[in-house]
Protein backbone atom coordinates (compact mmCIF):
# COMPACT_ATOMS: atom_id res chain seq x y z
CA UNK A 1 0.00 0.00 0.00
CA UNK A 2 3.00 2.15 0.09
CA UNK A 3 3.26 1.84 -3.38
CA UNK A 4 7.13 0.60 -3.18
CA UNK A 5 8.02 3.67 -0.85
CA UNK A 6 9.40 3.19 2.60
CA UNK A 7 7.43 5.89 3.93
CA UNK A 8 3.57 6.96 3.16
CA UNK A 9 5.15 10.45 2.88
CA UNK A 10 7.06 9.86 0.46
CA UNK A 11 4.49 8.65 -1.46
CA UNK A 12 2.37 11.58 -0.81
CA UNK A 13 5.19 13.51 -1.70
CA UNK A 14 4.85 11.29 -5.21
CA UNK A 15 1.31 11.92 -5.71
CA UNK A 16 1.24 15.57 -5.72
CA UNK A 17 1.08 16.63 -9.35
CA UNK A 18 -1.99 14.00 -9.45
CA UNK A 19 -3.73 15.91 -5.75
CA UNK A 20 -3.61 19.36 -7.88
CA UNK A 21 -4.70 18.32 -11.02
CA UNK A 22 -7.50 16.48 -9.02
CA UNK A 23 -8.29 19.47 -7.33
CA UNK A 24 -8.56 21.25 -9.94
CA UNK A 25 -10.62 18.92 -12.16
CA UNK A 26 -13.80 20.61 -13.15
CA UNK A 27 -13.87 23.67 -11.37
CA UNK A 28 -14.15 25.36 -14.28
CA UNK A 29 -17.22 25.50 -16.29
CA UNK A 30 -18.16 27.54 -19.52
CA UNK A 31 -15.20 30.27 -18.11
CA UNK A 32 -16.20 30.06 -14.27
CA UNK A 33 -15.16 28.90 -11.38
CA UNK A 34 -17.36 26.88 -9.34
CA UNK A 35 -17.27 25.74 -5.76
CA UNK A 36 -18.84 22.20 -4.19
CA UNK A 37 -21.03 22.75 -2.05
CA UNK A 38 -22.54 26.13 -2.44
CA UNK A 39 -24.69 27.29 0.01
CA UNK A 40 -24.06 30.70 -0.40
CA UNK A 41 -25.95 32.85 -3.53
CA UNK A 42 -24.15 35.07 -6.36
CA UNK A 43 -24.89 38.38 -4.47
CA UNK A 44 -23.79 36.87 -1.24
CA UNK A 45 -20.58 36.50 -3.39
CA UNK A 46 -20.76 39.92 -4.59
CA UNK A 47 -21.02 41.16 -1.53
CA UNK A 48 -18.06 40.36 0.06
CA UNK A 49 -16.09 43.42 0.97
CA UNK A 50 -13.27 41.62 3.47
CA UNK A 51 -12.16 38.37 3.59
CA UNK A 52 -10.27 36.55 6.55
CA UNK A 53 -8.57 33.00 6.07
CA UNK A 54 -8.09 31.02 9.39
CA UNK A 55 -6.37 27.56 9.59
CA UNK A 56 -3.59 26.15 11.92
CA UNK A 57 0.39 24.49 11.13
CA UNK A 58 0.94 23.67 7.48
CA UNK A 59 -2.70 24.57 6.64
CA UNK A 60 -1.82 28.09 8.10
CA UNK A 61 0.93 28.52 5.61
CA UNK A 62 -1.35 27.58 2.69
CA UNK A 63 -3.73 31.11 3.97
CA UNK A 64 -0.54 33.08 4.23
CA UNK A 65 -0.18 31.72 0.34
CA UNK A 66 -3.90 32.53 -0.08
CA UNK A 67 -4.15 35.79 1.34
CA UNK A 68 -1.05 37.25 -1.33
CA UNK A 69 -3.37 35.51 -4.68
CA UNK A 70 -6.63 36.71 -3.40
CA UNK A 71 -5.65 40.31 -2.52
CA UNK A 72 -3.82 40.65 -5.99
CA UNK A 73 -6.93 39.38 -7.94
CA UNK A 74 -9.95 40.24 -5.96
CA UNK A 75 -8.08 43.62 -4.63
CA UNK A 76 -10.43 42.87 -1.54
CA UNK A 77 -8.67 42.91 1.94
CA UNK A 78 -7.68 39.40 3.01
CA UNK A 79 -6.20 39.01 6.73
CA UNK A 80 -5.03 35.17 7.76
CA UNK A 81 -4.88 34.25 11.45
CA UNK A 82 -3.86 31.21 13.01
CA UNK A 83 -7.34 30.07 14.37
CA UNK A 84 -6.04 29.77 17.88
CA UNK A 85 -5.92 33.20 18.14
CA UNK A 86 -8.78 34.57 15.57
CA UNK A 87 -11.47 32.11 18.45
CA UNK A 88 -10.44 33.92 20.90
CA UNK A 89 -10.19 37.68 19.36
CA UNK A 90 -12.79 40.03 18.43
CA UNK A 91 -12.27 40.50 14.83
CA UNK A 92 -14.46 42.43 13.67
CA UNK A 93 -16.67 40.91 10.94
CA UNK A 94 -20.74 40.96 9.61
CA UNK A 95 -22.56 39.68 6.88
CA UNK A 96 -20.06 40.83 4.04
CA UNK A 97 -17.39 39.16 5.55
CA UNK A 98 -16.16 35.77 3.87
CA UNK A 99 -14.21 33.84 6.23
CA UNK A 100 -12.49 30.56 4.75
CA UNK A 101 -11.60 27.87 6.74
CA UNK A 102 -8.99 25.65 5.50
CA UNK A 103 -8.36 22.03 7.14
CA UNK A 104 -7.33 19.07 5.51
CA UNK A 105 -8.75 16.63 8.55
CA UNK A 106 -12.09 19.50 8.64
CA UNK A 107 -11.92 18.62 12.49
CA UNK A 108 -9.09 20.54 14.10
CA UNK A 109 -10.71 22.30 16.84
CA UNK A 110 -9.46 25.44 17.02
CA UNK A 111 -10.39 26.31 13.10
CA UNK A 112 -13.73 24.28 14.07
CA UNK A 113 -14.41 26.88 16.69
CA UNK A 114 -13.15 29.77 14.64
CA UNK A 115 -15.87 28.69 12.28
CA UNK A 116 -18.03 29.30 14.92
CA UNK A 117 -16.90 31.94 15.85
CA UNK A 118 -17.20 33.76 12.60
CA UNK A 119 -20.90 32.29 12.34
CA UNK A 120 -21.85 33.63 15.46
CA UNK A 121 -21.02 37.13 13.79
CA UNK A 122 -23.13 36.61 10.68
CA UNK A 123 -20.18 35.78 8.77
CA UNK A 124 -20.15 34.06 5.71
CA UNK A 125 -17.80 30.91 5.92
CA UNK A 126 -16.39 28.69 3.20
CA UNK A 127 -14.74 25.74 3.78
CA UNK A 128 -11.21 24.08 2.15
CA UNK A 129 -11.32 20.61 3.43
CA UNK A 130 -9.71 17.08 2.08
CA UNK A 131 -12.54 15.16 3.72
CA UNK A 132 -15.83 14.75 2.91
CA UNK A 133 -18.84 15.28 5.12
CA UNK A 134 -16.15 16.51 8.21
CA UNK A 135 -17.50 18.46 10.66
CA UNK A 136 -16.05 21.95 9.17
CA UNK A 137 -17.55 21.55 5.38
CA UNK A 138 -20.78 20.72 7.30
CA UNK A 139 -21.05 24.11 9.29
CA UNK A 140 -20.02 26.14 6.49
CA UNK A 141 -21.61 27.88 3.75
CA UNK A 142 -19.78 27.03 0.99
CA UNK A 143 -16.81 24.37 0.47
CA UNK A 144 -14.09 23.55 -1.55
CA UNK A 145 -12.92 19.87 -1.87
CA UNK A 146 -9.08 19.08 -1.91
CA UNK A 147 -9.12 16.21 -3.65
CA UNK A 148 -5.52 14.85 -2.92
CA UNK A 149 -6.67 11.35 -1.61
CA UNK A 150 -6.36 10.08 2.24
CA UNK A 151 -3.26 11.18 3.56
CA UNK A 152 -1.22 8.49 6.36
CA UNK A 153 1.93 10.51 7.20
CA UNK A 154 1.36 12.63 9.92
CA UNK A 155 3.14 15.63 8.47
CA UNK A 156 1.21 17.32 5.64
CA UNK A 157 2.63 17.48 2.48
CA UNK A 158 -0.12 16.81 -0.91
CA UNK A 159 -2.78 18.57 0.91
CA UNK A 160 -0.86 21.66 1.36
CA UNK A 161 -0.56 21.53 -2.66
CA UNK A 162 -3.70 20.91 -2.41
CA UNK A 163 -5.41 23.33 -0.20
CA UNK A 164 -2.78 26.31 -1.95
CA UNK A 165 -4.72 25.48 -5.37
CA UNK A 166 -8.15 25.55 -3.98
CA UNK A 167 -7.52 29.00 -2.11
CA UNK A 168 -6.26 30.10 -5.77
CA UNK A 169 -9.54 29.15 -6.96
CA UNK A 170 -11.56 30.58 -4.36
CA UNK A 171 -9.41 34.28 -5.70
CA UNK A 172 -10.60 33.33 -8.96
CA UNK A 173 -14.28 32.42 -7.59
CA UNK A 174 -14.26 35.91 -5.83
CA UNK A 175 -12.61 37.91 -8.36
CA UNK A 176 -15.33 37.13 -10.85
CA UNK A 177 -18.37 37.71 -8.35
CA UNK A 178 -16.63 41.14 -7.30
CA UNK A 179 -15.75 42.07 -11.51
CA UNK A 180 -12.29 42.44 -10.73
CA UNK A 181 -11.61 39.83 -13.04
CA UNK A 182 -13.03 39.34 -16.83
CA UNK A 183 -14.12 35.42 -17.18
CA UNK A 184 -11.16 35.08 -20.25
CA UNK A 185 -8.37 36.49 -17.69
CA UNK A 186 -10.17 33.92 -15.32
CA UNK A 187 -9.77 31.07 -17.75
CA UNK A 188 -5.75 32.34 -18.55
CA UNK A 189 -4.68 31.51 -14.60
CA UNK A 190 -6.81 28.78 -14.16
CA UNK A 191 -4.51 27.53 -17.43
CA UNK A 192 -1.48 28.59 -16.22
CA UNK A 193 -2.84 26.60 -12.48
CA UNK A 194 -3.56 23.58 -15.08
CA UNK A 195 0.30 23.62 -16.02
CA UNK A 196 1.90 23.50 -12.82
CA UNK A 197 1.43 19.29 -11.93
CA UNK A 198 3.74 18.57 -14.83
CA UNK A 199 6.01 20.90 -13.31
CA UNK A 200 6.06 19.47 -9.69
CA UNK A 201 6.34 15.84 -11.77
CA UNK A 202 9.91 17.44 -13.28
CA UNK A 203 11.04 18.76 -10.07
CA UNK A 204 9.94 15.31 -8.22
CA UNK A 205 12.80 13.84 -10.85
CA UNK A 206 15.35 15.95 -9.83
CA UNK A 207 15.10 14.92 -6.26
CA UNK A 208 18.09 12.82 -6.01
CA UNK A 209 20.36 15.92 -5.66
CA UNK A 210 18.35 17.42 -2.76
CA UNK A 211 18.20 14.03 -1.11
CA UNK A 212 22.29 14.25 -0.87
CA UNK A 213 22.35 17.41 0.18
CA UNK A 214 20.08 16.98 2.93
CA UNK A 215 22.58 13.77 4.00
CA UNK A 216 25.42 16.27 3.98
CA UNK A 217 23.27 18.54 6.60
CA UNK A 218 22.03 15.69 8.48
CA UNK A 219 23.90 16.81 11.52
CA UNK A 220 23.18 20.06 11.72
CA UNK A 221 21.70 21.95 14.77
CA UNK A 222 19.83 24.54 13.13
CA UNK A 223 18.99 25.66 10.11
CA UNK A 224 17.57 28.67 8.68
CA UNK A 225 14.73 29.33 6.22
CA UNK A 226 14.31 32.61 4.15
CA UNK A 227 11.77 33.80 2.20
CA UNK A 228 10.18 36.99 0.45
CA UNK A 229 6.59 37.65 -0.57
CA UNK A 230 5.20 34.11 -1.65
CA UNK A 231 8.86 32.74 -0.92
CA UNK A 232 7.97 33.80 2.54
CA UNK A 233 5.10 31.24 4.06
CA UNK A 234 7.38 28.54 2.07
CA UNK A 235 10.29 29.51 4.11
CA UNK A 236 7.52 28.91 7.25
CA UNK A 237 6.90 25.35 5.70
CA UNK A 238 10.30 24.16 4.95
CA UNK A 239 10.77 24.95 8.56
CA UNK A 240 7.78 23.35 9.87
CA UNK A 241 8.41 19.94 8.18
CA UNK A 242 12.23 19.86 9.22
CA UNK A 243 11.49 20.78 12.84
CA UNK A 244 8.30 18.24 13.26
CA UNK A 245 10.02 15.36 10.98
CA UNK A 246 13.60 15.93 12.09
CA UNK A 247 13.66 17.08 15.82
CA UNK A 248 16.00 20.06 14.41
CA UNK A 249 15.25 23.60 15.33
CA UNK A 250 14.68 24.93 11.99
CA UNK A 251 13.31 28.60 11.81
CA UNK A 252 11.43 30.59 8.71
CA UNK A 253 12.49 34.04 8.54
CA UNK A 254 10.72 36.92 5.86
CA UNK A 255 14.02 37.86 4.58
CA UNK A 256 13.60 41.55 5.21
CA UNK A 257 13.48 40.96 8.93
CA UNK A 258 17.21 39.86 8.74
CA UNK A 259 18.16 43.13 9.96
CA UNK A 260 15.79 43.64 12.39
CA UNK A 261 17.24 40.11 14.46
CA UNK A 262 17.44 37.26 12.80
CA UNK A 263 21.15 38.06 11.12
CA UNK A 264 22.43 37.13 15.04
CA UNK A 265 22.00 34.27 14.55
CA UNK A 266 23.76 33.79 11.41
CA UNK A 267 27.46 31.64 12.22
CA UNK A 268 30.09 29.88 10.25
CA UNK A 269 28.57 27.41 8.62
CA UNK A 270 25.18 27.71 9.49
CA UNK A 271 22.97 26.07 6.63
CA UNK A 272 20.19 28.71 5.69
CA UNK A 273 17.92 27.64 2.45
CA UNK A 274 16.74 30.85 0.63
CA UNK A 275 13.67 30.21 -1.56
CA UNK A 276 14.13 32.93 -4.93
CA UNK A 277 11.71 34.47 -6.59
CA UNK A 278 12.03 34.30 -10.67
CA UNK A 279 13.91 36.52 -12.28
CA UNK A 280 11.42 37.36 -14.78
CA UNK A 281 9.04 38.26 -12.29
CA UNK A 282 8.80 41.32 -9.89
CA UNK A 283 12.69 42.70 -10.15
CA UNK A 284 12.71 44.40 -6.97
CA UNK A 285 11.69 41.29 -5.06
CA UNK A 286 14.50 39.09 -6.48
CA UNK A 287 17.04 41.92 -6.23
CA UNK A 288 16.84 42.64 -2.52
CA UNK A 289 16.77 38.60 -1.94
CA UNK A 290 20.14 38.29 -3.53
CA UNK A 291 21.53 41.20 -1.56
CA UNK A 292 19.97 39.60 1.12
CA UNK A 293 21.92 36.27 0.46
CA UNK A 294 25.09 38.17 0.17
CA UNK A 295 25.05 39.23 3.66
CA UNK A 296 24.48 35.97 5.13
CA UNK A 297 27.15 34.66 3.20
CA UNK A 298 29.37 37.25 3.88
CA UNK A 299 28.66 36.51 8.07
CA UNK A 300 29.65 32.53 6.92
CA UNK A 301 25.97 31.03 5.87
CA UNK A 302 25.87 28.44 3.95
CA UNK A 303 23.64 28.91 1.05
CA UNK A 304 21.53 26.66 -0.16
CA UNK A 305 19.34 28.21 -2.83
CA UNK A 306 16.33 27.52 -4.54
CA UNK A 307 16.08 29.28 -7.48
CA UNK A 308 15.30 28.98 -11.61
CA UNK A 309 17.93 27.52 -13.50
CA UNK A 310 18.67 30.83 -15.84
CA UNK A 311 18.95 32.93 -12.72
CA UNK A 312 22.98 33.59 -12.56
CA UNK A 313 22.65 35.94 -10.03
CA UNK A 314 21.23 33.21 -7.45
CA UNK A 315 24.05 31.17 -8.91
CA UNK A 316 26.46 33.35 -7.76
CA UNK A 317 26.03 33.35 -4.39
CA UNK A 318 25.09 29.58 -3.99
CA UNK A 319 27.39 27.24 -1.95
CA UNK A 320 24.12 24.65 -3.45
CA UNK A 321 21.76 25.32 -5.53
CA UNK A 322 18.43 23.38 -6.04
CA UNK A 323 16.65 24.24 -9.81
CA UNK A 324 13.04 24.56 -9.97
CA UNK A 325 11.41 25.24 -13.49
CA UNK A 326 9.88 28.86 -14.23
CA UNK A 327 6.53 29.62 -12.70
CA UNK A 328 4.16 32.57 -12.27
CA UNK A 329 5.63 34.20 -9.47
CA UNK A 330 1.85 33.82 -7.61
CA UNK A 331 2.39 30.09 -8.13
CA UNK A 332 5.57 29.57 -7.59
CA UNK A 333 4.80 27.88 -3.86
CA UNK A 334 3.55 24.84 -5.33
CA UNK A 335 6.66 24.23 -6.58
CA UNK A 336 9.41 25.48 -4.55
CA UNK A 337 7.53 23.72 -1.47
CA UNK A 338 8.89 19.98 -3.20
CA UNK A 339 12.59 20.71 -2.42
CA UNK A 340 11.51 21.82 1.28
CA UNK A 341 9.82 18.63 1.49
CA UNK A 342 12.20 15.85 0.75
CA UNK A 343 15.22 17.55 2.63
CA UNK A 344 13.03 17.72 5.78
CA UNK A 345 12.05 13.81 4.97
CA UNK A 346 15.40 12.85 3.94
CA UNK A 347 17.03 14.55 7.35
CA UNK A 348 14.67 12.72 9.36
CA UNK A 349 15.58 9.37 7.59
CA UNK A 350 18.67 9.80 7.51
CA UNK A 351 18.61 10.42 11.83
CA UNK A 352 16.34 7.25 11.97
CA UNK A 353 13.22 8.39 12.45
CA UNK A 354 10.05 7.39 11.19
CA UNK A 355 8.94 10.00 8.77
CA UNK A 356 5.17 8.87 9.07
CA UNK A 357 4.85 9.37 12.80
CA UNK A 358 6.98 12.05 14.25
CA UNK A 359 6.81 11.90 17.94
CA UNK A 360 4.11 14.13 19.65
CA UNK A 361 2.12 14.90 16.85
CA UNK A 362 -1.22 13.54 15.61
CA UNK A 363 -2.68 13.91 12.27
CA UNK A 364 -5.86 15.18 13.38
CA UNK A 365 -5.37 17.54 16.43
CA UNK A 366 -9.16 17.35 17.66
CA UNK A 367 -8.22 18.52 20.98
CA UNK A 368 -6.76 21.60 21.92
C1 LIG B 1 2.07 19.77 9.70
C2 LIG B 1 0.65 19.43 9.81
C3 LIG B 1 -0.20 20.24 10.73
C4 LIG B 1 -1.60 20.47 10.17
C5 LIG B 1 -2.49 21.17 11.20
C6 LIG B 1 -3.88 21.47 10.65
O1 LIG B 1 2.72 18.96 8.77
O2 LIG B 1 0.19 18.53 9.17
O3 LIG B 1 0.41 21.46 11.04
O4 LIG B 1 -1.51 21.21 9.00
O5 LIG B 1 -2.62 20.37 12.34
O6 LIG B 1 -4.55 20.32 10.30
P1 LIG B 1 -5.85 20.35 9.42
O7 LIG B 1 -5.46 20.81 8.04
O8 LIG B 1 -6.39 18.96 9.42
O9 LIG B 1 -6.80 21.33 10.06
Amino acid sequence: EKGGYDYFMLKEIAEQPEAIANTLLGHLEGGRIVLDEQRLSDQDLRDVDKVFVVACGTAYHAGMIAKYAIEHWTRLPVEVELASEFRYRDPVLDRSTLVVAISQSGETADTLEAVRHAKDQNARVLAICNTNGAQIPRESDAVLYTHAGPEIGVASTKCFLAQIAAAYMVGLALAQAVGTKYPDEVVSEFRALEEIPAVVEEVLEQMEAVRDLARQYAASDTVLFLGRHMGYPVALEGALKLKELAYIHAEGFAAGELKHGPIALIDDGLPVIVVMPSPEGRAVLHSKMISNVREIQARGAKTIIIAEPGDTAAAAVADHLIPIPHTPTLLQPLVSTVPMQVFAATVAQERGYDVDKPRNLAKSVTVE
